[in-house]
């Protein structure tokens, strides 16, 4: 299939969800975000976005999956629009008579889609790994170019963590500092890649209330250890960690989130089910950001599916509750641990 323009289309990215292994608050600064120390991987269950040129006068955007909320609020329109002011009259097809409809000479419009298969609002990055994905999905279809620095700023003013899914080349798991503009790629662990037991509960988080719980004292825990446990964390990945030691600090990561608090405060419910999850699965019991989205830490994605079958099977017999609205998403996946491709494998489980 060509577009109008000629070209083969579509531009194809995989937008990969986001765990935060540790996620420290360090202090509030005066715009009112909060400084962090985060620890943050990427794993291999991801969206797909896919972009071709078109000859109408708007962006359009296509979403099928999870319910992302209204589509002219998705932040991939306002990643393409954004992108598009960023590059200006920059772009391959400028100067031919091929343009579309938009206004200025500017890029050409894009015929987006979308394939939601991250739950939204669950942690787990979705939204913002979306935005990454059509900031470089479309220079690519636009032939053009924005430096590193442009880059992560354009990122950067879409959200606290899209800077961080910018693709780079880098392994999918870096240090997050600032607001989440400071991004430390740090080496994977070393060794089979460990599998990880996605859990979200059909309940909603927005980031922006579980960081005002946050702000307002709300179940705060003791200041600084989880700032401690997130630099040694860094510190031993940038050392060189093993998978089975790391697989040994689940208990001390799955408590290093200093979000845990306020968002219980905010969805009570959370409490029994982490409780639940850990009666189930005999493992510690982690968070994602402000979640409500838990992770368990395993060997291998197979022994991490068993576990999501045990769930599945728990939450039929009624073994979670009805509290939490319903059949919970599970996931069986793994860390990634080798650079990303842009448009990577779908995962086979
Ligand atoms: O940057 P983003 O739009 O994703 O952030 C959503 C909300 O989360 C912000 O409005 C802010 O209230 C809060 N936040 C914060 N500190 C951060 C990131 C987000 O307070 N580092």
């Amino acid at each position: 299939m060509t577009d109008p323009f000629g070209r083969i289309a579509p531009i194809i990215r995989l937008a990969p969800a986001k765990l935060n292994l540790t996620l420290a608050v360090t202090s509030r600064r005066a715009d009112g975000y909060h400084e962090l120390h985060s620890v943050i991987v990427e794993v291999d269950l991801a969206d797909r976005l896919s972009l071709a040129l078109s000859a109408g006068t708007h962006d359009t955007l296509h979403v099928t999956g999870f319910d992302a909320g209204p589509t002219p609020d998705n932040l991939v329109l306002r990643a393409i629009a954004e992108t598009r002011l960023a590059v200006g009259r920059g772009w391959a097809g400028a100067g031919t008579q091929a343009g579309s409809g938009i206004a200025g000479g500017l890029a050409p419009a894009l015929a987006a889609r979308l394939e939601k298969r991250i739950p939204v609002a669950a942690g787990l990055g979705g939204g913002s790994s979306d935005a990454a994905a059509a900031i470089d999905g479309a220079l690519e279809a636009w032939g053009a170019q924005l430096g590193p620095e442009e880059r992560l700023r354009l990122a950067a003013r879409l959200g606290s963590d899209v800077p961080f899914f910018l693709p780079d080349g880098g392994t999918g798991v870096a240090l997050v500092e600032g607001r989440g503009e400071r991004v430390t790629r740090l080496p994977p662990v070393n060794g089979a890649p460990p599998g990880v037991l996605l859990v979200t509960p059909d309940l909603r988080l927005t980031t922006k209330d579980v960081f005002d719980a946050y702000a307002a004292g709300l179940h705060r825990g003791p200041g600084g250890s989880t700032r401690l446990a997130s630099e040694h964390l860094a510190g031993e990945l940038r050392g060189g960690l093993a998978s089975r030691d790391f697989l040994l600090r689940a208990g001390v990561l799955a408590s290093a989130n200093d979000l845990i608090g306020p968002a219980t405060a905010i969805l009570p419910q959370l409490v029994p089910f982490r409780r639940a999850l850990a009666r189930l699965l005999g493992r510690p019991i982690g968070l994602s950001g402000s979640g409500p989205t838990c992770w368990v830490l395993y060997p291998s994605r197979a022994d991490a599916a068993a576990a999501a079958e045990t769930i599945r099977t728990a939450g039929a017999d009624g073994g979670l509750g009805s509290e939490f609205g319903g059949h919970p998403f599970t996931a069986a996946v793994a860390i990634r641990s080798a650079p990303v491709k842009l448009t990577m494998e779908e995962p086979s489980a």
